[in-house]
């Protein structure tokens, strides 16, 4: 079956980098037959299946369309293995929660495992591609693994190929990249495996995108990458304190500053502090890459990236107990959102997790609505199994206090307030009228995404609170 495709590419790791980039490929090259495998059964079948494991827009047509034709999904990782010329490794990469570097360093077991069975299993010589964030210098240690394990003669260049895509907008993000980067060491051999596969992205990406470097700055542009977009989150949401404070509008102050061509406008809207699997874990594998090197100077100023972030949530919850007469305790509030940004169902490190956390804390009664994130996710986010030794409690607590809604209506229905933590569109085309309605009075809507229109929304009777511009006067209806 193989004889009749140019080359064959395995992918370790079915997830959300993994899944889409190499599903891109499998559309983007026909005569290339790619194997996306896992060691998790449920999320092969969920891949093989009508329901795909991982919401993006674009992506179910592009699976659909190659599925069974160039593209696979299995669990059989070794035979994967041994079919093909590029291994592709997307595994996990969490922050360790344990051991040395705990809270911060990058776990790399599934990096070293995956490594391990591909070095045992290996029948001919791959060129091994880094996709996973890792440290740096990462390379390094696969390459002992692979040399060490793997029967003789057998070669491995390993490239470093970081993905940039963001969630809810992959697929375009993949289709149509700022930049391809792809690391290799130096070497005659490792500057052929950089040109095989840069020439597997020309055929979709102009090369004038496609950047080649040395391995290691390959490795640590990614976290670079991260870290500065996420400091500019920080920037802004500092500033959205001040504006706070003073009057200030920080859509304004974003506006004007992001007009200066050398800032830029993007990436400067305020929030209710980001989330996401990637801009705190790579922050905190910086910091430790630079504690580690003993540059702890550089390792502070990147920490207060994210002290600012967990200042923003705190904020934003403190706000939300005062405006409700300092106490939050059975009252009835809807969250409007539960996943870390729009046109995603991913909930990793989500806002919307502590501020939800809190509440019930509070013993405050929760209703939430969000378009893309399942039950069974919101549940397992806030009990946390295997976290709490009073898992039962918390449990309890939980299931007495949190419920889940189908619509944003039923959410709010009878709540004293309503809090969007997610931008999702949908959230500004609401009827806030019928919302106000069937609200209890005063009905307080606090905005995290600065999404709705506040003007609007005061004429209604609502009270108003939005990130990073003065707290309204309290209306209370006769
Ligand atoms: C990020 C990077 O953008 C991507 O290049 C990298 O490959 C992975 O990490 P992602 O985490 O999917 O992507 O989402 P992103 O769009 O960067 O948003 C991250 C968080 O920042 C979200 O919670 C988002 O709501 C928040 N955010 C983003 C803001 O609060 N304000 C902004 O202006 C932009
Ligand atoms: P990311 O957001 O980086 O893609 P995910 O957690 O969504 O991360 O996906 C990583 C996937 O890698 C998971 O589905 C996990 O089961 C898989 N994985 C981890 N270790 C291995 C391994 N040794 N072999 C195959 N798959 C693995």
């Amino acid at each position: 079956m193989t004889n009749q495709f140019a080359t064959t590419i395995c992918c370790i790791g079915a997830g959300y980098v993994g899944g889409p980039t190499c599903s891109i490929i499998a559309d983007k090259c026909h005569d290339v037959l790619v194997y996306i495998v896992d060691i998790d059964q449920t999320r092969i079948d969920q891949w093989n299946s009508d329901k795909l494991p991982i919401y993006e827009p674009g992506l179910d047509d592009i699976v659909k369309r190659r599925r069974g034709l160039n593209l696979f999904f299995t669990t059989d990782v070794d035979t994967a293995i041994n079919k093909s010329d590029i291994i592709f490794v997307s595994v996990n990469t969490p922050t360790k929660k344990s051991g040395i570097g705990a809270g911060m360093a990058a776990d790399l077991k599934y990096i070293e495992s995956a490594t391990r069975r591909l070095a045992q299993v290996a029948q001919s010589s791959k060129i091994v591609v880094e996709k996973s964030t890792v440290p740096c210098k990462t390379a390094e240690s696969m390459r002992a693994i692979l040399e060490s394990n793997s029967k003789p003669g057998l070669r491995f260049d390993i490239l470093s190929n970081p993905e940039f895509l963001a969630e809810g907008t992959a697929i375009q993000d993949l289709l149509n990249p700022d930049r391809v980067l792809i690391g290799s060491l130096q070497t005659p051999e490792g500057k052929k495996a950089q040109a095989t596969l840069a020439d597997l992205y020309a055929r979709w990406v102009p090369r004038e995108k496609i950047i080649t470097m040395n391995l290691w700055s390959s490795e640590l542009s990614k976290l670079a990458a991260n870290a500065m977009l996420a400091q500019r989150i920080s920037s802004v949401n500092a500033l959205s304190a001040l504006c706070e404070a003073t009057g200030a509008d920080i859509d304004e102050v974003a506006y004007a500053v992001g007009k200066d061509t050398r800032i830029g406008s993007k990436f400067l809207k305020a929030s209710v502090g980001f989330g996401g699997s990637c801009f705190q874990k790579d922050i905190l594998n910086l910091v430790y890459l630079c504690e580690s090197l003993n540059l702890h100077e550089a390792a502070d100023y990147w920490r207060q990236v994210i002290t600012i972030n967990e200042y923003q949530k705190k904020r934003f919850i403190q706000r939300i107990v005062k405006s409700l007469f300092n106490t939050v305790t059975n009252k009835s509030i809807a969250i409007l959102g539960f996943a870390f940004k729009k046109n995603t169902g991913d909930t990793r490190e989500s806002a919307a997790i502590s501020l939800i956390k809190y509440l019930i804390e509070e013993q405050a009664q929760v209703h939430i609505y969000d378009p893309k994130v399942e039950e069974e996710q919101i549940f397992f986010d806030l009990i946390e199994p295997g976290v709490y030794s009073n898992e039962n409690q918390v449990l309890h607590k939980v299931k007495k206090l949190v419920k889940v809604h189908k619509d944003a209506y039923s959410a709010t229905l009878n709540t004293d307030a309503l809090v969007v933590c997610t931008e999702w569109d949908e959230f500004t085309n609401l009827d806030y009228q019928k919302i106000y309605n069937q609200m209890r009075k005063p009905a307080f809507v606090f905005d995290g995404r600065l999404i709705l229109n506040s003007d609007k929304l005061r004429k209604i009777g609502f009270n108003v609170e939005v990130i990073g511009k003065v707290a309204g006067p309290v209306t209370v209806e006769n």
